[in-house]
């Protein structure tokens, strides 16, 4: 089945008809295609599946490369990132190319399944501009953080859940709350990951995320913790390249104060919501346990 989706992005690289176009693309294979999987697993009847699909992982590859040069992201799933090696001039317009080929393909779908994807890509947009904002200064709002997060990470999640489910007739409200908070509770363990994976699983450093300013969950649960003296020295390495002694006494209070089993244990509630979303539905269910069970 998930080859019926690579065949379809092949198709609309081939139609866009520019050989730099196709060379680049081959940089940005090998995701972990969640969203593509959803639709699949949602919609696996359905004719068009496959083309949805495929125009969702599309707008999602438009929206990391330009990430990447957002956040200046030497590396992007292990290997070197397109703005690191061809610029950033060409990651934004292949990224162009990418997003305008998926929307010109979703206008033959019903309008109610292409306006909740387009819509979606305007929130996608909103959460990266918070994100970036939020990354100005220490940002210890959990609730901020959380509403951020849902633009940027899980609107388009939720809405290929609610777009596929509309191809089949399945009750689409369900399946957008399964999709909301699988993509939040994807993020947060994402999030965690940054802390406790090493460089090489992750295909970029430790504690990135801080360097680059972003004030993540168990930095916001540490935060909460620590007495006024400490909370200085945390927001004193905010946003910087910190020392390995530094980040071995980030870690360290985190351990104590348990910031990041507390993270987890919040993306454990969020996976079981949106696994009870959709109880009936065993492949969706695998989805989220595999998504779980990720090395952390
Ligand atoms: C990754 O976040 C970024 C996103 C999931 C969304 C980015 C959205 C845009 C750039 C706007 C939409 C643009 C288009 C062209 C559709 P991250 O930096 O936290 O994660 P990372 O570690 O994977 O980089
Ligand atoms: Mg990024």
């Amino acid at each position: 089945m998930m080859q019926r989706v690579e065949l379809e992005i092949d198709r609309l690289i081939k139609e866009i008809d520019y050989d730099e176009v196709t060379r680049l693309f081959k940089m940005l294979s090998g995701g972990k295609r969640l969203r593509a999987k959803l639709i699949l697993k949602i919609a696996p009847e359905h004719e068009k599946a496959p083309l949805l699909a495929a125009i969702v992982e599309l707008i999602h590859g438009a929206s990391l490369l330009h990430d990447d040069v957002i956040d200046e992201a030497l590396t992007r799933r292990g290997v070197s990132s397109v703005n690191a090696t061809e610029g950033s001039k060409t990651a934004v317009m292949l990224g162009d190319v990418l997003y305008s080929k998926a929307f010109t393909e979703l206008v033959s779908f019903e309008p109610e399944v292409a306006r909740v994807v387009a819509r979606s890509v305007t929130e996608l947009s909103k959460g990266e501009m918070m994100d970036v904002k939020m990354a100005d200064s220490f940002n210890f709002d959990e609730k901020k953080y959380l509403d951020m997060l849902y633009l940027k990470t899980a609107t388009l999640i939720e809405a290929a859940s609610i777009a596929s489910a509309l191809l089949v007739g399945k009750d689409s409200a369900k399946y957008g709350v399964y999709g909301r908070n699988l993509g939040l509770s994807f993020q947060i363990i994402d999030d965690i990951l940054d802390i406790t994976a090493d460089a090489a699983t992750m295909g970029k450093p430790t504690m990135h995320d801080f360097v680059e300013g972003k004030c993540t969950l168990p930095y916001i649960y540490l935060y909460e913790a620590l007495n006024e003296e400490d909370r200085k020295r945390l927001q004193s390495s905010h946003a910087k390249s910190i020392d390995a002694a530094e980040v071995e006494w980030i870690k360290s209070k985190m351990g104590q104060h348990k910031t990041i089993e507390k993270s987890f244990k919040l993306a454990r509630k969020l996976s079981s919501e949106a696994m009870n979303a959709v109880k009936d539905d065993e492949a969706l269910v695998e989805i989220l346990q595999t998504m779980i069970k990720r090395n952390y």
